[in-house]
């Protein structure tokens, strides 16, 4: 069989082009600022999610100065809701480095962005795909799926030397033009979002399917190979819901590091004997045990279980916390399941 001209990456221009996501609010710009902010959010956050997200982020901070003059607090309020806080951390800190030591432009190259804060190599390579058509590989989670597939890359890739052999190939597949990288790259990474699925991909409606060696194979799911599944660990947490007569609520901003770092949160506890000790002794008996909740994280399981008890106003004055009235939880950087548990109340 004759390869089509422009091989792999070919195919995967010319079916961005007619067939792959077109007007994602992202895509009509090659402003540096708003690809990074697009593809920071993306990380592991679907589109459908990141779109409102993205446009109240822009309205709020229109440039990278902006973002970085901002509070810490109000680019968490802001973030609340979108998980992996420590994204919207490094975000502003990157804005800053930008402003800072860039000259309040970000640099233009994939090896240099790499070297901000929050920035990996396959960020970094989008983003210079993306603006300046740098011919730079991706390798995300979905883009490792889909070229591990049409390679038959048979390596394990829980082993590092695997993965470095996968960028590798990688580079060796990039579009010889600059002006195709940004279809490209684009191309690549909404076959994995919607052809090259995990489970069941659709190869009969892919544009790889007869250069596909796994589809060849008739076995695309055998790819790619991973032995070392990266372990879930669960945890128990006991959240403090303290109202006060008035409606407000206690809550403690959590420690820089760890889930839900810099947040707003109920107070939290690892046993519910911790969490009673909490209370001033004739409040215990009024705790009331709420239904648990499981609430999942990357690589962990958190199961939740809300306890909810009226005090008086000076009842935790021993902590380090605030009690905040229902209308300032909207303007607060809240973990989504501690926003939901609240707005149910
Ligand atoms: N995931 C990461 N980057 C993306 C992009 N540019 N478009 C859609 N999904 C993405
Ligand atoms: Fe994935 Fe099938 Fe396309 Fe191969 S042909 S890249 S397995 S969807």
């Amino acid at each position: 069989m004759t390869e089509p001209h422009g091989g792999i990456s070919g195919l995967v221009v010319r079916w961005q082009r007619r067939h792959g996501r077109q007007s994602l609010p992202w895509q009509g710009t090659r402003d540096p600022y708003r690809v990074w902010l697009s593809e920071v959010m993306l990380q592991q956050t679907q589109v459908s999610t990141v779109l409102p997200y993205y446009e109240r982020f822009l309205q709020r901070f229109p440039q990278v100065a902006d973002l970085a003059a901002a509070d810490a607090d109000e680019v968490l309020a802001l973030w609340s809701g979108l998980g992996y806080y420590s994204r919207a951390r490094n975000m502003h800190r990157c804005a800053q480095l930008v402003v800072n030591a860039h000259g309040g432009r970000f640099p233009q190259s994939a090896a240099a962005l790499e070297e901000l804060p929050g920035i990996g190599r396959s960020t970094a390579a989008a983003i210079a795909a993306f603006c300046w058509g740098e011919r730079a590989a991706i390798l995300d989670g979905n883009v490792k799926r889909v070229l591990a597939r049409v390679l038959a890359f048979g390596d394990d890739l829980s082993q590092a030397g695997a993965v470095r052999e996968l960028w590798q190939r990688a580079e060796g597949l990039l579009p010889a033009k600059p002006a195709d990288m940004p279809a490209y790259t684009q191309g690549l990474m909404d076959l994995g979002a919607t052809v090259c699925l995990a489970r069941r991909p659709s190869c009969p409606a892919c544009p790889l399917q007869d250069v596909c060696a796994a589809a060849r194979e008739q076995a695309p799911e055998r790819y790619p190979v991973r032995s070392r599944r990266t372990r879930r660990s669960s945890q128990s947490l006991w959240l403090l819901q303290a109202r006060a007569r008035d409606g407000s609520v206690w809550l403690e901003k959590r420690p820089p590091a760890g889930v839900w770092g810099g947040l707003y949160c109920l107070p939290v506890f690892d046993s519910r004997e911790e969490l009673a000790c909490a209370v001033p002794l004739a409040a215990r008996r009024r705790l009331a045990d709420r239904p648990p909740f499981l609430h999942v994280l990357t690589h962990r399981d958190l199961h939740l279980h809300p306890v909810a008890v009226e005090l008086p106003l000076a009842a935790l004055g021993g902590r380090t916390g605030e009690w905040f009235a229902g209308e300032e939880w909207p303007s607060l950087g809240l973990p989504a399941p501690v926003r939901s548990l609240l707005s149910q109340a």
